[in-house]
Formats: structure tokens, C-alpha cells, sequence
């Protein structure tokens, strides 16, 4: 669906549906005094007091022949907006669009459907003269819109009926007057949108098709798309570095060369940027989690090829900033292995040699993705001193627990970096909630051959994996990063659709890094 604008007369403002979001109690009128030019005949229809303006509700309305806007789709976004905060505001306007736009689809309106500026200024509360808020509802509202059309139809074959409603051709934002600021929030909502899509995708991607080389080829093909810089270690590049722990989780695997281990590199540097101590982003991409040689119960273990959702999120971050034009440089990493057990996997009970120097003891190989991700955090502090360094991963089972599937766990010492990771995760529907990182979680780590093990008990799964981390953050003799580790093992895949996302991959934490980016 494209995204396009009609800047003009009201009266002339053309829809195949024009949609209008309502919150209960409110008017068509009264949210887009526009309609009373641009829908006369709305505001007389004899079923509009039937529209309730609940949540999920939606009702269309035909106009008579000839009308300009051929119909209208009155859609619901719940009650008492005055008692929603800015950020439940944001998110009834990215579900409400979605829904509506996903409904036209349902519903064989594949024309053009359009929505105006002013009901979307209305429904986060603002007055015309406040162009921040206002440039924020026109984003998520777009990124809501494209994103409510999500399918995951890559493998599907399109024959034997099986093809898919077509999407709606485009969604024109409706204004009096041009407004630059509104156009460029459009186009802003339009990439996150398709970062976020871009990130479904490979996470919904079996791993027989997706596998460590498709993801470096990815980024390569990313690379080449925006001009960015882009480099990979493969396996033997990070067994001669010194990555033991790296290659140990990848090594079930690396009988087929697409399936080894690797570490795809990309960095972005715009203009005058290029010599700035970086945000550097690790994700983890585990390309399929069996749990190797501590092999997982079969019942669900196919939603391990959404292990690397981090990795993933780190691939729709890089396909934003060069189309966002983000002034800041920003390095990310893929840690990508395929988690098998074979004769050549690791053992619970071996020890690997970390890039660090740090010996671990693999009690668990299921703990697999602190081993790919602590080798990666090594060098990248190493290699680019980051001034701000993240970590994604679907990290522990543990972390679904305490918080659900809607809740991604975000562990951060720096007071105003964890602060400022969830008030942007909030604003755009992704929400981390601080867990701890006490030093105590470190003695369940205890080991009596290594430094240390690679996993403790069930209890404080989480916490533990993070202060497993944590062991290789900022090592003595290094400049200090400020650093955050976000577990999205929940909220990264889910069995169950939600609104604007079917079962599956979520692209979850992709918009807020891109916001921590451009911050
Ligand atoms: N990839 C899993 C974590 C996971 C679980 C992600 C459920 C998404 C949904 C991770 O590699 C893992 O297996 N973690 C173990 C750690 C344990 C062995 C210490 C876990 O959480 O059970
Ligand atoms: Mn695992
Ligand atoms: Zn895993």
C-alpha cells in the first residue's frame, strides 16, 4: 500500500473510504470539522448514532452517487480518551488504523482509502498549533496502517485458491494545505513500517531457509541497497580470533557451510560522523535453537527458527537509519549460529576459551545465546569503543515468565539510558520493563573447572543470563560503554495474533532502536 497526500479543498478530497477513528461519545463532525465539506452527507445518515465508537468497532457508510468520498468507515478506538496518556493514545491510533485498513482489505476495498490529518491531531489531543504532536500521530498512524496489513505469505504457494485478499493500493493523508512536517512523519512512519516488516520476515523464515549465511547475505544485500559498509567473520575468522565460546555453539552445525557460525558486521557513519564513538547494537541470531545436545522438548521447539529476532531487529534498524538520514553512527552486529547437536556440537561439561580470556563451562548448550553474545560484546568493545552499547536477544524462557509475552525485559545500570529506552519503547508500542542486576545472580554461576558456568538454576533465569553478560561489559583498561541488554524472548514471537501482527515474529524492539538511534 503507498502512502500518498491530498493537500486541497475539503469538497474535494476523492476516497474510495475515507476512515475516520472515533473514541466513544465523539462525532464524525466534531473529530474532522472537514467532513462537513468533504462528507455532507455523513453528517445526516440516518445509522450514524448506531457507530458507538467502541474498541475494534467499525461501521461503513455509503455515500450517494457521485460523492466525492464514495464512503466512509467510521472505526472505534475505545473509551475516556482523557484519561489515556499520550502513549495510549499513540497505540489506540496505530491499532485503530491498522484494524480499519486491514478491514478494507477483508472486505474487497482495495481502492483508495484515505484518512484526515485533522482526525488524527484530534485523537492525540492537540491543537493545531502543536506540530510535534501532531507529526507523531501521523506517524504511528501510518506505521499502524501498513503494518495492520502484515502477512507472512513468503512460503505460501499461491495456487489452489490459496491467493491472498489484495492490499488496499494506497492511503492518502487528507489536509486543507500542504504540510511538509506531515508528509515527513508520513515517510517516517512508512520506514519504520517496513523495518519492522523486514524483521518479521526473517524471523518467520524457516531455518532451512534462513540460515547464518542467508543472514549475512541479507546484510550484505542491505548494505548494498543503502551503501553502507558491510563485513563478516565466518568460522574461522572467529575460532583465529580467540571467539571459543562463539564458535562452540555453532560448531553441531557447521558440517554445512551455509549453517556455520558467523558475525556479520555492518556500520553506518553519515557525513562528519564517521570518526564518533558509536551506538553499537548486538543481536542475537540464532538461526534455529534446538538446545543442541541439551536438546529441547519437541513441543514447540519450531518457534526456536525465531531465535534470531534480535539479529533480525538489528537487520530492520540498519535498513531505517540511512532512509531516516539518522546523524549518528551506529554499528551493528549479526551473531549468527545454528544451534545443533551432532557429533561435533559441544558437550555439556566443556569449556571454551572467550575472547575475553574469561573460560566458561557449558553446563547447559540450551544456554547458547550468552555464548554467541559475550564474544560479540567482547569485540565490540575492542574494536569500536561504543559510547552506548545494546544488546537484543531472545535471550531466556525465564524472562517470558516474569513478564509475559507483551513485556520485553530491559537490564541497564545507566539511570537516563534505561529511562530513555522505555519511555521510546512506550511511545511506540513496545514496552521493556527494568529487571535487576545485582551482583548475587552472578554465585548461581559458580563453577568448579572454568571461571564460571553458562547457565545456574530455573530461578531468576533471566537475571542470570544478563549477569552472565554483564562478566564481559566494560572490562578493566577499556573506555566505558553505557550499556543495555534487552531480553525480547517474549514479545519477539508470539503463538497467538495480536493487534496489527499475526502468530509469529513481532519485529519487536526494531522502532525503538531506531528511535534510540536518532535521538
Ligand atoms: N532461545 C532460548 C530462550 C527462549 C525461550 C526464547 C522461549 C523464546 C522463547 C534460549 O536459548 C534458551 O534456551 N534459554 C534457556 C536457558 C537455560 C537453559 C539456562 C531457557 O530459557 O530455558
Ligand atoms: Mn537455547
Ligand atoms: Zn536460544
Amino acid at each position: 500500500m503507498k502512502i500518498a497526500f491530498q493537500a486541497g479543498l475539503p469538497a474535494e478530497w476523492t476516497a474510495a473510504v475515507l476512515i475516520v477513528p472515533l473514541f466513544e461519545n465523539e462525532t464524525p463532525g466534531e473529530v474532522c470539522p472537514e467532513l462537513h465539506d468533504a462528507a455532507p452527507w455523513l453528517l445526516s445518515a440516518p445509522g450514524l448514532a448506531d457507530f458507538r465508537g467502541k474498541k475494534d468497532e467499525t461501521l461503513l457508510f455509503h455515500g450517494p452517487a457521485g460523492a466525492h468520498a464514495a464512503r466512509v468507515l467510521l472505526a472505534g478506538m475505545g473509551d475516556n480518551p482523557s484519561a489515556k496518556t499520550r502513549a495510549e493514545r499513540l497505540d489506540a491510533l496505530r491499532v485503530t488504523l491498522g484494524g480499519a485498513t486491514a478491514w478494507c482489505r477483508k472486505h474487497g476495498l482495495a481502492g483508495a482509502l484515505a484518512v484526515p490529518v485533522s482526525a488524527l491531531s484530534h485523537a492525540v489531543g492537540s491543537n493545531d498549533k502543536d506540530d510535534r504532536s501532531v507529526s507523531r500521530a501521523v506517524r504511528e498512524a501510518i506505521c499502524g496502517a501498513l503494518l495492520g496489513l502484515y502477512r507472512n505469505t513468503a512460503f505460501k504457494s499461491g495456487t489452489a485458491g490459496q491467493s491472498p485478499d489484495p492490499d488496499p493500493e494506497r492511503l492518502d493523508l487528507l489536509m486543507a494545505a500542504s504540510l511538509p512536517e506531515v508528509e515527513a512523519a508520513a515517510r517516517e512512519g512508512e520506514i519504520h513500517a517496513q523495518a519492522v516488516t523486514l524483521a518479521r520476515n526473517l524471523a518467520n523464515a524457516p531455518a532451512n531457509r534462513l540460515a547464518p549465511a542467508d543472514m549475512t547475505e541479507e546484510a550484505a544485500r542491505l548494505a548494498a541497497r543503502h551503501g553502507l559498509r558491510h563485513e563478516t567473520l565466518g568460522m574461522d575468522d572467529l575460532q583465529k580470533l580467540g571467539m571459543g565460546a562463539f564458535v562452540a555453539v555453532g560448531a553441531g552445525a557447521a558440517g554445512n557451510p551455509r549453517h556455520a557460525p558467523c558475525l556479520s558486521i555492518l556500520e553506518y557513519a553519515p557525513a562528519g560522523h564517521e570518526n564518533e564513538a558509536p551506538l553499537v547494537v548486538v543481536g542475537k541470531g540464532i538461526t534455529f535453537d534446538s538446545g543442541g545436545i541439551s536438546l529441547k522438548p519437541s513441543a514447540g521447539m519450531w518457534e526456536m527458527k525465531g531465535d534470531m529476532g534480535g539479529a533480525a531487529a538489528v537487520l530492520g534498524l540498519f535498513e531505517a537509519l540511512p532512509r531516516l538520514g539518522v546523524q549518528r553512527r551506529v554499528v551493528g552486529l549479526l551473531a549468527c549460529a545454528e544451534n545443533m547437536p551432532g557429533a561435533f556440537a559441544s558437550r555439556p561439561g566443556d569449556v571454551v576459551k572467550t575472547l575475553s580470556g574469561k573460560t566458561v563451562e557449558i553446563v547447559n548448550t540450551d544456554a547458547e545465546g550468552r555464548l554467541v553474545l559475550c564474544d560479540a560484546l567482547t569485540y565490540a568493545q575492542k574494536r569500536w569503543s561504543p559510547d552506548v552499547l545494546v544488546d537484543v536477544a531472545t535471550l531466556t524462557g525465564a524472562c517470558v515468565v516474569a513478564l509475559g509475552d507483551d513485556v520485553a525485559g530491559l537490564f541497564c545500570e545507566e539511570p537516563e539510558l534505561a529511562a530513555r529506552i522505555k519511555s521510546l519503547g512506550e511511545a511506540v508500542g513496545e514496552p521493556f520493563w527494568p529487571l535487576p542486576l545485582h551482583e548475587r545472580y552472578f554465585e548461581k554461576l559458580k563453577s568448579e573447572t572454568a571461571d564460571f558456568a553458562n547457565a545456574g538454576s530455573r530461578e531468576g533465569g533471566a537475571c542470570s543470563a544478563a549477569i552472565f553478560l554483564k562478566q564481559f561489559v566494560n572490562p578493566e583498561g577499556a573506555a566505558k560503554a553505557r550499556w543495555a541488554h534487552l531480553d525480547i524472548a517474549g514479545p519477539a514471537f508470539l503463538t497467538r495474533k495480536i493487534p496489527n501482527c499475526p502468530a509469529g515474529a513481532s519485529g519487536f524492539a526494531v522502532r525503538t532502536l531506531i528511535d534510540l538511534a536518532s535521538a
